[in-house]
């Protein structure tokens, strides 16, 4: 049995607000502390010697990868948002943290729970919140984007319709033709790229060499553009015009928000194991684009790759939800973290085969 002896350290573990427990090879409690107790509902002393399995009547808990990575390979295993039943019928969602530990030469694992109900519940409302947000900024960005033109297309038609003058009614038909393309193109952009990227090998390096320069056009003011370069990165494999489109879109964005002054910089590096969510890339090209101005705006973030979010004159709020798509198709992920005075987007390519990472 693993007892603690000083009494200060068993006043600790006791009233920590994480159930703690401490199991054998075999799964069996031989520790639990007073969470504990409160969470499973039951007394620490029925607890103790029971395998932990006896106190669900129902769960999710992978108990083999536990084993596995806890005990076999000696690296922390975790689970999160674990659905449970108790035997008494209440049911909760928990954080598990198991480490291998070693006492009076035996092997146990010391298993933490942290129950995330509320957690889980607040997320969910605020995703809710979030989603119809974006979907209300998005149909009001889109009858914003689709009445400027339609306006434009009625007025013509009205003056066609009684235009006697050749050349007038020319310009009234040149007008219509304008704003319907206007409008075409607007449901191109917002349906994303329509074709599959068409990849090749290619030098990360000489495409942003080419963003840089794209950029360097429209920029009279004094932002400096620098240069954090990997040049050990080898060919990787994807549709340079695309990615070469994303990093454009990033580096613009920046250089708007710069307004006139700072810098921007680009940085290349090799990443490996680059796990988001439930995709893992073994090996990853990571391409940063940092500026230091003013920051993404706080009501932004949480939608921030959501089509038509926009805080700009005129901007079409599509550049960044196309980004996204575009690293999407080439099994990649991007992300973004902004203070005050620095901004930066990660754009992770695997260099797997397939593209699409393994989990
Ligand atoms: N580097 C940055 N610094 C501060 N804000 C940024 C930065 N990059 C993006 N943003 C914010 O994110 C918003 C969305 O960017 P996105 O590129 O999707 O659309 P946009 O630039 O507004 O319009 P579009 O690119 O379609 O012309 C921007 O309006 C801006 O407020
Ligand atoms: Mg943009």
């Amino acid at each position: 049995m693993v007892q603690s002896t000083h009494p200060m350290l068993s006043a600790l573990w006791h009233n920590l607000s994480t159930c703690v427990l401490v199991l054998d090879k075999e799964f069996v409690i031989h520790y639990a502390n007073n969470s504990s107790s409160e969470l499973f509902g039951l007394g620490i002393k029925r607890l103790i010697g029971q395998p932990i399995n006896d106190i669900f009547s129902h769960h999710h808990i992978d108990f083999e990868r536990l084993s596995q990575y806890a005990l076999n390979d000696g690296v922390d295993c975790q689970q999160h948002r674990v659905d449970v039943v108790f035997i008494d019928n209440r049911a909760a969602t928990l954080n598990l943290h198991a480490r291998r530990i070693n006492h009076q030469q035996q092997t146990y694992i010391l298993l933490e729970c942290r129950r995330i109900d509320d957690e889980v519940r607040f997320d969910q409302a605020s995703n809710q919140m979030h989603q119809y947000q974006a979907a209300r900024t998005l149909i009001r960005g889109l009858a914003h984007e689709i009445k400027n033109p339609l306006g434009g297309i009625r007025g013509a038609a009205q003056l066609l319709q009684y235009e006697s003058c050749q050349q007038e009614r020319d310009q009234c038909a040149q007008l219509i033709i304008e704003q319907a393309d206007r409008l075409t193109e607007l449901v191109d952009r917002l349906l994303g790229p329509n074709q599959l990227p068409k990849k090749a090998p290619c030098n990360i390096h000489q495409t942003l060499e080419s963003v840089i320069k794209l950029s360097m056009l429209d920029n009279a003011s004094q932002i400096t553009l620098l240069k954090d370069y990997d040049p050990s990165i080898p060919d990787i494999v994807i549709d340079q015009a695309k990615i070469q489109q994303v990093v454009l879109n990033i580096v613009r964005n920046a250089q708007q928000a710069l307004e006139s002054s700072g810098s921007i910089t680009l940085t290349t590096r090799i990443k490996h194991r680059m796990r988001r969510g439930e995709r893992l890339m073994k090996k990853a090209l990571l391409v940063k684009i940092t500026d230091d101005g003013p920051g993404i705006a706080e009501e932004l973030k949480d939608t921030l790759f959501y089509p038509m979010i926009t805080n700009k004159e005129g901007g079409s709020g599509l550049g960044l939800s196309i980004a996204q798509t575009i690293v999407e198709q080439h099994g990649g992920m991007i992300d973004c973290d902004s203070w005050p005075g620095h901004t930066e987007f990660n754009i992770y390519l695997p260099f797997d085969d397939d593209g699409t990472g393994s989990k």
